[in-house]
C-alpha cells in the first residue's frame, strides 16, 4: 500500500518531494488534478467535487494513506472527508490535511501575530484563523489571498511571481510568523524571506516531512501497512509542456504521467 499525494497541480510536488527526503522507504503516488486548476477561485460545492474523485482515484490505486497537500482541498474539504466519506467508502484509509501542522508550527514560541498568506477559497474559509485561535484565542490573524501568484507559479514565470511576492508582503511587516498557506508557495519562499526578513516564514515544505514522520511513529497500524519498495508514481489529471518544465524544478528525472 503507497502514500497518495493530491493537489489540485503540482506544487504538492513540492510537498511530496519533502516527504521522501524525509520518509524514502515508502512508495508514493502523486495525484495533482492539473485540468481543474487553480481551486482557489472555485465553489466549494466544485473543490468538493473534484477532491472526492481525487480521493476514489488514489484509494482505487492502492494508497493506504493520503495527505491532501492542498490548503484549499484541505479548507473546503477535509471535514466533510474524513467525517462523512470515509467511514461510509473506504474506511481503513486514513487522510490528512496540512493546515492542522502548519498552524502547530506557526503558533511555536507563543507567536500571537501571524499572517495567512493563501488562495481565495482558503481565506474565505477562514480555516486559518479559526485553527490558530484554537491553539491561542489571543492570536491576531491577518489573512490575505494572492489569487495571481499561482498561475505566475504554474506558468513557470518567476520574475512575474517575484512582483507579485513584493505586492502582497507590505501587508505582514507587522507580523511575527507569515505562512504560505498554498502549496505552491514553497517554490517562492525565498521571496518572502527577502521582502520579509524580520518576519519567520512557515513554508509547507520545511515541516511535513516531520509531522509525518511524527504521525506513522504514532500511528503503527497504518505504518505497517505501507510497502517500503522506494516507488514513486507522479500523475495529473492534464500534462503538458509547462508541466514537466514545472515539475523538472523538483525532480530532475520526472516521468510525469497522464491519469487514466
Ligand atoms: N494547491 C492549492 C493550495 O494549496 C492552490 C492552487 C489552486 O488554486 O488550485 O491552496
Amino acid at each position: 500500500m503507497k502514500i497518495g499525494v493530491f493537489d489540485s497541480g503540482l506544487g504538492g510536488l513540492v510537498i511530496t518531494k519533502a516527504l521522501i527526503e524525509a520518509l524514502p522507504q515508502y512508495d508514493y503516488l502523486y495525484y495533482g488534478d492539473s485540468a481543474h486548476l487553480p481551486y482557489g477561485d472555485k465553489t466549494s460545492g466544485t473543490i468538493l467535487n473534484y477532491t472526492l474523485q481525487a480521493m476514489k482515484y488514489l484509494i482505487a490505486n492502492d494508497c493506504k494513506l493520503i495527505i491532501i497537500a492542498c490548503n484549499t482541498a484541505t479548507a473546503i474539504t477535509l471535514r466533510y472527508i474524513q467525517q462523512r466519506f470515509i467511514p461510509v467508502y473506504a474506511p481503513d484509509i486514513k487522510v490528512l490535511g496540512v493546515v492542522i501542522p502548519t498552524v502547530e508550527v506557526a503558533t511555536e514560541q507563543n507567536k500571537t501575530r501571524v499572517g495567512v498568506i493563501a488562495t481565495n477559497a482558503t481565506v474565505r474559509s477562514q480555516i486559518y484563523t479559526t485553527e490558530l485561535q484554537k491553539l491561542n484565542p489571543n492570536c491576531l490573524v491577518t489573512e490575505v489571498a494572492a489569487p495571481e501568484l499561482v498561475p505566475a507559479i504554474e506558468a513557470n514565470d518567476f520574475a512575474k511571481a517575484e512582483k507579485i511576492v513584493h505586492f502582497y508582503a507590505a501587508n505582514f511587516r507587522d507580523c511575527q510568523s507569515l505562512i504560505l498557506g498554498c502549496t505552491h508557495y514553497p517554490l517562492v519562499k525565498d521571496y518572502f524571506r527577502q521582502e520579509l526578513p524580520n518576519v519567520e516564514i512557515v513554508s509547507q515544505d520545511e515541516l511535513m516531512g516531520a509531522k509525518l514522520t511524527d504521525y506513522l511513529q504514532r500511528h503503527p497500524e497504518i505504518e505497517t501497512a505501507l510497502t517500503h519498495g522506494y516507488k514513486r508514481e507522479f500523475q495529473v489529471s492534464r500534462s503538458d509542456e509547462k508541466a514537466h518544465r514545472v515539475a523538472q524544478i523538483l525532480f530532475d528525472d520526472i516521468n510525469l504521467r497522464q491519469a487514466v
